[in-house]
């Protein structure tokens, strides 16, 4: 692969972060950028001031969703250290999903070299308050202009950065989660384990509905009959009940979530009795029914661990743990969170250190 190329930004003044930072909305002075075509492979490397991408009205990506993405986070820890959380597993993963969709995967340590260069160049971005983080967002799209339906030929890979807070308004309070078996993310052997635009298209009218009837978000129900659950929101779901713990198991149409499979790493280390399993919602409505359930967590790179509180199905309202964050879920949460922050050792070499040095740049 060529040498990165840069064009750096002339910074005027220093970095003020505001107090809130919400989710996604804030974005730092660089992006890197690089280039596919078929004769060439990926090439052009480039770390460049963000701005707009300029792409042609017949862009594939555009008409047919030809496009992949990711989100990991670096974290600044109190001695001044910048980690990220298990970036190898998000840019293979980012891999897995371009397979699926016929996008040319990209050579994963040079996509973290990149990432590390980036980061450097713009670190006075990484906000340094516990709970606060730097989100990464790498994606690839198809860029042909070409109205036909078939793979492109050309693409364009960009990693962006964004200071984030929170991802939802509440923190860490209890969601309030609505099952719809009106409406499904995916389906088996359809796009369900990767990450690409299509699976969120189609979960915005649901959430969207579950918004306007006073809920958080939605619990979505497998594509085929609508009785088995699969994913919660944007995250992965675990179900504590009395005499384990369960998350459904991977089965073609769920994210294979890097914290999903962090906090399972946890609970095995913690003798915890965690089954990776088909679990149905009459089963879940039936454990609370019989006292037997104990919490309802979302697991995801974005809000790390976000507790259920309320769900409601059909006309069953269930209060889970009277709407307090569970025991178990606030474990899950300081333990990751000590990790990112440097408070507690790491390990299993989960945090990937970034090399902080000046970037030759010429
Ligand atoms: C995550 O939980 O990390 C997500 O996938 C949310 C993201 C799409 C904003």
């Amino acid at each position: 692969m060529e040498q990165i190329q840069f064009k750096l930004k002339e910074r005027k003044s220093n970095v003020v972060l505001p107090e809130t930072l919400g989710f996604g909305k804030i974005f730092t002075d660089h992006m890197f950028e690089m280039d596919y075509s078929e004769k060439i492979g990926w090439h052009n490397p480039t770390i460049k001031p963000v701005d707009e991408l300029t792409v042609h009205p017949a862009s594939m990506f555009i008409h047919y969703g030809q496009a992949v993405f990711e989100g990991l986070k670096a974290f600044k820890q109190e001695s001044g250290d910048i980690v990220i959380f298990r970036p190898d597993k998000h840019f293979k993963r980012l891999n897995n999903s371009s397979r699926r969709i016929c996008i040319p995967e990209i050579d994963v340590d040079f996509a973290l070299e990149a990432l590390n260069k980036l980061i450097n160049i713009d670190k006075e971005w990484i906000p340094g308050k516990h709970g606060d983080s730097l989100y990464i967002r790498p994606f690839i799209y198809g860029m042909d202009p070409f109205l036909g339906v078939k793979p492109s030929k050309t693409y364009k890979f960009v990693i962006l950065l964004s200071p984030v807070g929170a991802y939802y308004p509440e923190g860490f309070k209890p969601v309030k989660i609505l099952v719809t078996d009106e409406y499904v993310r995916a389906v088996r052997k359809g796009l369900g384990d990767c990450k690409t635009p299509a699976n969120y298209a189609a979960s915005l009218l649901a959430g969207e509905q579950a918004i306007k009837h006073g809920y958080t978000q939605v619990l979505w129900l497998d594509g085929v009959e609508q009785k088995y659950i699969e994913e919660v929101g944007t995250m992965n779901i675990f179900i504590n009940l009395k005499n384990e713990i369960v998350t459904p198991k991977l089965n073609g149409s769920i994210l294979p979530g890097v914290t999903r499979r962090s906090v399972i790493e946890l609970l095995k280390e913690w003798n915890m009795n965690i089954v990776e399993r088909d679990i149905t919602i009459d089963e879940v409505v039936q454990s609370y029914d019989n006292g037997n359930l104990l919490g309802v967590f979302g697991t995801g790179t974005a809000a790390i661990i976000s507790s259920v509180g309320w769900l409601t199905y059909k006309n069953k309202q269930m209060v889970i743990n009277d709407g307090k964050p569970g025991e178990l879920a606030l474990k899950l949460f300081e333990e990751l969170t000590s990790i990112h922050y440097g408070l507690k050792e790491d390990i299993h070499n989960w945090l990937t250190p970034v090399e902080q040095k000046e970037v030759v740049t010429s």
